[in-house]
């Protein structure tokens, strides 16, 4: 019978489907840098203590050098056998170190260890998505930069509803990112937590130095209660809830790109590079990216569901269930990072037809609004002028015009305050002009924010 590394009270061996479904090698050996440096700083604290002797530690330390030069040469065998990546590395350091590495797991449990594992990946990873957001951002303001002054039509309900600087929309964009960006470091202070020293559940009666193992690991603070320290996810739910809100943006501004590129908008063309054509019509064009993004989002939620359910109803301490958090984990990290990084590229390729856009906003009564406006600057109350402007509205569409269209006798019969200047009034320009409320899209405003938000990042202009 094989020995496991927990072997001594069983006398039988684990069944075979029992091992396949109890490994978790397939997916969490990719924390073995993390796991890794946790034992490394496990031994230096413990040689501090005087727990085990500074040789000892230095061997181990040695070793698991070795180790890790060993998995990033491909040379590791892994085998469900040894179930994760915490036993395999205490195994192969026995095979590198000899008996001494039996030593490295005194006081210490895989409990505290995993827990230990995750935070330094995700903080590391977190660290990342922060960067690639950072980056994309700067992607987004570097077009708000360049497009400055051109004008869209601003929808609500998908319908044509007032003119607004494209930079505007766009810096729309850079704001939910902003929010991301901020909900991904408030999460950081959580990761940033050091469990290791909790042992299984109850602490352990080792001398620890839990600040010391925290200081070598870099980490703010060390976790304050053992039972907790193990049993604690939130800080992969929280990860994986701002990356589901950060994709539900991203597949927002998908859906976007994807209708501004169809004939039908024709706004934009996304470079050759980032389309893809179709297997039989050969005139295809399509918005793959933007499209499996926005596919993508629904993955991520999955996983925020996966870890909710499995968290939910899960008595303390450790629960083997909670093996089951790294898929949906590194699913998540991997898949926001790909689309943050596809997005920052794409950006650099995408065309605005800035005519198209204009020529957009000069059908579908975007001016109805000011053509209100002009009445209330005549002296009208507002309801009263939002009537005559509908009715203003519904003479154009009998006669298949535009407002600017009606003559100004047709408009004095709906209102006398109307004169010769309302045309001037509720010209695209002056309707943009105008709109100079605080966060408003007139050109200054837009200006501003688009200066103040390239200061914030950086950008040479
Ligand atoms: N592979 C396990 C996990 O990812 C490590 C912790 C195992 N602890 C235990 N008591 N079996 O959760």
């Amino acid at each position: 019978m094989n020995e496991k590394l927990w072997g001594g009270r069983f006398t039988q061996s684990t069944d075979k489907l029992v091992e396949k479904l109890n490994a978790s090698i397939h997916f969490d050996k990719r924390l073995y840098d993390c796991d890794i440096e946790g034992s490394i700083a496990h031994l230096k604290m413990m040689a501090n203590e005087g727990i085990i002797a500074k040789k000892e530690a230095d061997t181990l330390v040695a070793g698991l050098g070795k180790v890790k030069e060993k998995i990033q040469a491909n040379e590791m065998v892994f085998s469900d056998e040894l179930e994760d990546i915490h036993m395999h590395v205490e195994d192969a350091l026995g095979k590198v170190s000899g008996d001494v590495a039996r030593k490295l797991h005194t006081g210490r449990s895989r409990n505290d260890q995993v827990a230990l594992d995750v935070r330094i990946f995700l903080k590391r990873e977190t660290k990342s998505v922060i960067e690639l957001l950072i980056g994309f951002q700067k992607s987004i303001v570097a077009m708000a930069m360049q497009h400055l002054g051109v004008v869209m039509p601003g929808y609500t309900h998908m319908q044509r509803a007032q003119p607004v600087l494209f930079s505007h929309h766009l810096m729309a964009y850079y704001e939910m990112f902003k929010r991301d960006i901020e909900r991904f470091e408030g999460c950081l202070k959580r990761i940033d937590v050091m469990p290791l020293g909790a042992a299984a559940l109850a602490g352990t009666t080792y001398p620890l130095n839990r600040e010391f193992t925290k200081d070598v690991l870099g980490f703010g603070k060390v976790s304050d209660n053992s039972i907790d320290s193990v049993s604690d996810r939130d800080f992969v739910m929280e990860f994986i809830s701002h990356a589901s809100i950060c994709m539900i943006h991203l597949s927002r501004l998908s859906e976007e790109l994807i209708l501004w590129s169809t004939s039908e908008f024709a706004f934009i063309t996304i470079s050759d590079a980032f389309t893809t054509g179709s297997s039989i019509m050969p005139q295809k064009k399509n918005p793959d990216v933007a499209e499996l993004v926005r596919g993508k989002t629904g993955r991520v939620v999955g996983n925020l569901v996966s870890i909710m359910t499995l968290m939910k109803s899960l008595p303390l301490a450790y629960n083997k269930d909670m093996q089951e958090d790294k898929e949906p984990l590194f699913d998540t990290v991997d898949t926001l990072q790909v689309c943050l990084d596809v997005y920052t590229r794409m950006f650099g390729n995408i065309q605005v037809h800035k005519e198209t856009m204009y020529k957009a906003c000069t059908t579908g009564f975007l001016n109805a609004t000011d053509l209100a406006d002009y009445l209330v600057s005549k002296g009208m109350a507002f309801r009263s002028a939002h009537s005559v402007a509908g009715k203003a509205v519904a003479k154009a569409l009998e006669q298949k015009k535009e407002l600017e269209d009606l003559g100004l006798e047709e408009l004095k019969l709906l209102s006398d305050l109307f004169e010769t200047d309302v045309y001037d009034f509720i010209t695209i320009e002056k309707m943009i002009s105008r709109r100079i409320s605080y966060g408003g899209t007139g050109l200054d405003n837009v200006k501003a924010a688009v200066e103040k938000a390239a200061g914030m990042l950086g950008i040479q202009r």
